[in-house]
């Protein structure tokens, strides 16, 4: 791998500040590129001098430009990650989650740099994946225009493979959990918002009947692999899965973290979330192929951490 710093877009964020943290220990240093629209200064070590954070949005193409000099690879992450802001907001949230990986892709092939991760999402697959576990060849059905801007992204990085020698590995992250993910929101991420009020003892709002399922992931379970593509000599073609294979229900994981926690507030239920997904559970047959997935961190334990137990 050349020289220079790995650019993480949206390094400031819950998975890129966890990203940062294990490039570092392997001896990286890491350029950040975050508008801090939901990441926090306060997740990076900036007093590591080989950590640099500049402030400005991917949909700046001339500063995308700037900060892609000299990099090594790139890690893309920035992005408005909630799928239920993009319902209300598409044309804001198309700005970060599209325009941002053409400025990313273009900025890479005016520099030179081959090598990019890229942070796309089973939101792709729609509800395509009902009752079944989800490969990667599943018919896409994008139901939101977030998941309609991570497939196109995942298009354009296939375009620029092919055109200008682009080396993308593409990651469709299933439901990713874990310390640092902002339960501020109410598009926050719902393992970050329900232990968040599990631990202070305020109700909790279920969105449907809570039997939908997902397929969750430790954060570091994952960042394990995002290091290796971005170690790898070389690279197969194609996106790949990042799940367990693992159906876990709402009202089960509530049940769990009533057991980290020692019990849970009242439960409320209200209706479904539209464009909500039922099931997502990834079929990861490619993954184990082409990576070495880390021992699985269990739900209890990454729920403890998380709670700082
Ligand atoms: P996050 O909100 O914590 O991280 C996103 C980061 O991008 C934040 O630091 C934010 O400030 C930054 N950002 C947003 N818009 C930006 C812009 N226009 N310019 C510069 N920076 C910008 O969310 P996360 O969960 O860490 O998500 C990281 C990536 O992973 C996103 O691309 C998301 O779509 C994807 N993803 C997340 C999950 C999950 O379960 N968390 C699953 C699938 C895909
Ligand atoms: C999440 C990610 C998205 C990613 C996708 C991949 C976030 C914010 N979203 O979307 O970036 O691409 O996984 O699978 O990280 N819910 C409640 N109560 C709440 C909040 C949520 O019942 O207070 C429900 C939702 O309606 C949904 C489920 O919990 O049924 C999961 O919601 P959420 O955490 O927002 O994740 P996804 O929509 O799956």
């Amino acid at each position: 791998m050349a020289d220079g710093p790995v650019l993480i877009t949206g390094g400031a964020g819950f998975i890129g500040s966890h990203l940062a943290d294990a490039l570092l220990a392997k001896g990286h240093s890491v350029r950040i590129l975050d508008d801090l629209s939901t990441g926090k200064r306060s997740n990076l070590p900036l007093d590591n001098p080989r950590v640099e954070l500049i402030e400005g949005d991917v949909a700046d193409a001339k500063r995308v430009a700037q900060v892609m000099l000299g990099c090594s690879a790139v890690a893309h992450l920035a992005a408005v990650a909630s799928v239920q802001a993009s319902v209300d907001d598409p044309v804001r949230t198309h700005q970060s989650n599209f325009i941002g990986t053409l400025n990313v892709c273009e900025a890479m092939r005016q520099a030179g740099v081959k090598r990019v991760l890229f942070a796309s999402s089973a939101a792709v697959y729609g509800n395509n994946g009902e009752g079944e576990s989800i490969d990667e060849e599943t018919t896409k059905a994008p139901l939101t225009p977030y998941a309609s801007d991570k497939l196109a992204g995942e298009f354009y990085l296939d375009f620029y493979r092919r055109q200008h020698g682009l080396e993308p590995a593409i990651f469709r992250f299933f439901n990713i959990f874990g310390p640092r993910q902002d339960p501020s929101s109410p598009y926050s991420g719902v393992i970050s918002i329900f232990s968040e009020r599990a631990q202070k003892g305020l109700p909790i709002t279920v969105f449907g009947d809570g039997e939908q399922t997902r397929d969750f992931v430790y954060v570091e379970d994952l960042v394990d692999l995002l290091v290796q593509a971005i170690e790898a000599p070389a690279l197969e073609v194609g996106a790949v899965n990042v799940g367990w294979n693992q159906a876990t229900t709402l009202k089960q994981m509530l049940q769990a973290l009533g057991e980290v926690v020692g019990g849970l507030p009242p439960i409320t239920y209200a209706p479904a979330r539209s464009g909500d997904i039922r099931h997502s559970r990834a079929n990861n047959q490619r993954l184990l192929q082409r990576f070495t997935f880390p021992e699985q961190t269990p739900m209890s334990v990454g729920l403890a951490r998380l709670l700082g137990r």
